[in-house]
């Protein structure tokens, strides 16, 4: 019988092997220690996406679902139908690809500002040169946050992902930059309170709304920003990352992105579904359910191995191929259902753009191998540096 432990130094490694074991032969896994199942098939997590006995309120992430270390505060992504139907419907504007649409030339600009810092050098580094500094300013923009602290929540962001080797979940400094998070957001809100602001932004929208009669407290208000800005900023440049590294190992399929750009968002979406950096989220039970012939009871958690989907023999055709002309369906990298992710238009523009802008420049780049480094946590998967060489341009 397969054994799986999302912390097992093999998963960390590389979960693949463990995925395919678990989609063949264990498909809804029971991990005793921490009386959890795991859901590795595509149409099992689809389904449960969707599912009201399913919850998000006792939190999503294996810190909340596992380790139990990281506090559940109010969130969007925290709460349950109905309130959570009436939040998002008001939020959901804010990123329809009609606002999205507008964000295009900032984001290009964004992207060559930062392309033209390395230029001369002939070398960098593409997550920390380029898509993080450009992801955590469009977020910024998106949410209405003002650029000029970009830099700073850029670094609240990088520690509260940080892991430490033998440490099973967020480190201390990692909560601490939770913290320091919400107090950042709670002075931005409290100026805009003191000022009467009624922006057309997402920030005024929380001061703004009210839920069952009620406006939400500043801490409400600061909570749900800091994931927001946690959100919108730290998934996207290991897609990006992802996306250069494997059309660097497939040079004939980079060739035709670059003759033919109307291929890059066929080639992002690959990148998304081949190498999803979130290992996993979560949901607790509320009611009893059944998920392949297996009964789950309420307060049980379920994880939704979304990388496993992504791979699943079953929804794919030879899923361990990397195919730029493949046109799925669906896939669940921003997952599907209740809790789908609003910034998915956001994250397909950026990486369209984003390696448009690069492609053009850097036709021929090559990822170094020894300089980069990766990030192989329960949580997430991908390069925490990618170090790429190319001609200067
Ligand atoms: C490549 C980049 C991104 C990826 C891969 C991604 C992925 C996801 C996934 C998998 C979920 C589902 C969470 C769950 O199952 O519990 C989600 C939810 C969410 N994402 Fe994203 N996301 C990305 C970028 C963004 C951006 C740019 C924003 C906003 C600026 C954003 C905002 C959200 C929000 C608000 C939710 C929660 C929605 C709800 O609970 O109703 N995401 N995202």
């Amino acid at each position: 019988m397969v054994a799986y432990d999302p912390f097992a130094p093999e998963v960390l490694e590389d979960p693949h092997p463990v995925y395919k074991a678990l989609r063949r032969e264990d498909p809804v896994h029971y991990i005793e220690r921490f009386d959890a199942f795991a859901l590795a098939r595509f149409a099992d997590i689809w389904d449960a996406s969707s599912n009201p006995a399913l919850s998000t309120a006792r939190g999503t992430t294996p810190s909340q679902l596992l380790t139990r270390v990281q506090p559940v505060t109010p969130m969007l992504n925290l709460m349950d139908p109905p309130e959570h139907t009436e939040l998002r419907r008001a939020v959901k504007p804010y990123f329809a690809p009609r606002r999205v649409r507008e964000l295009e030339p900032t984001i290009r600009s964004l992207v060559c500002e930062y392309l033209d810092k390395v230029r001369e050098r002939g070398q960098c580094d593409a997550v920390n040169d380029l898509a993080q500094q450009v992801s955590v300013r469009v977020a910024c923009t998106a949410i209405g946050i003002p650029l000029a602290d970009s830099d700073h929540l850029n670094t609240l962001v990088w520690r509260f992902f940080a892991r430490e080797p033998g440490v099973e979940g967020m480190t201390e400094d990692g909560l601490r930059a939770a913290e320091e998070l919400s107090a950042y957001f709670l002075e931005l809100v409290a100026r805009r309170r003191a000022a009467g602001s009624d922006r057309d932004d997402v920030i005024d929208l929380f001061c703004r709304f009210e839920l069952g009669g009620r406006r939400f407290t500043p801490e409400e208000i600061a909570s749900h920003l800091s994931m927001l800005i946690i959100g919108g900023s730290e998934t996207f440049p290991k897609t990006y990352a992802n996306a250069l590294h494997r059309l660097f190992e497939h040079p004939d399929q980079r060739a035709e992105c670059v003759r033919d750009p109307s291929l890059i968002p066929h080639a992002y979406e690959e990148a998304l579904r081949y190498d999803m950096p979130t290992q996993f989220l979560g949901r607790t039970a509320v009611s009893e359910l059944e998920i392949g012939g297996r009964r789950i009871r309420p307060g049980q958690a379920v994880l939704f191995l979304y990388p496993s989907a992504n791979r699943d023999e079953l929804e794919f055709e030879d899923p361990d191929r990397f195919d730029i002309h493949r046109r799925p369906a669906r896939i669940l990298s921003f997952g599907a259902g209740t809790h789908a992710c609003l910034g998915l238009h956001i994250a397909r523009m950026e990486g369209r753009v984003c390696l448009e802008e690069t492609l053009r420049r850097m036709p021929e780049y090559e990822v170094v191998a020894e300089e980069s480094e990766r990030l192989r946590t329960e949580f997430v998967q991908g390069f925490a540096r990618l170090a790429l060489r190319f001609e200067p341009f």
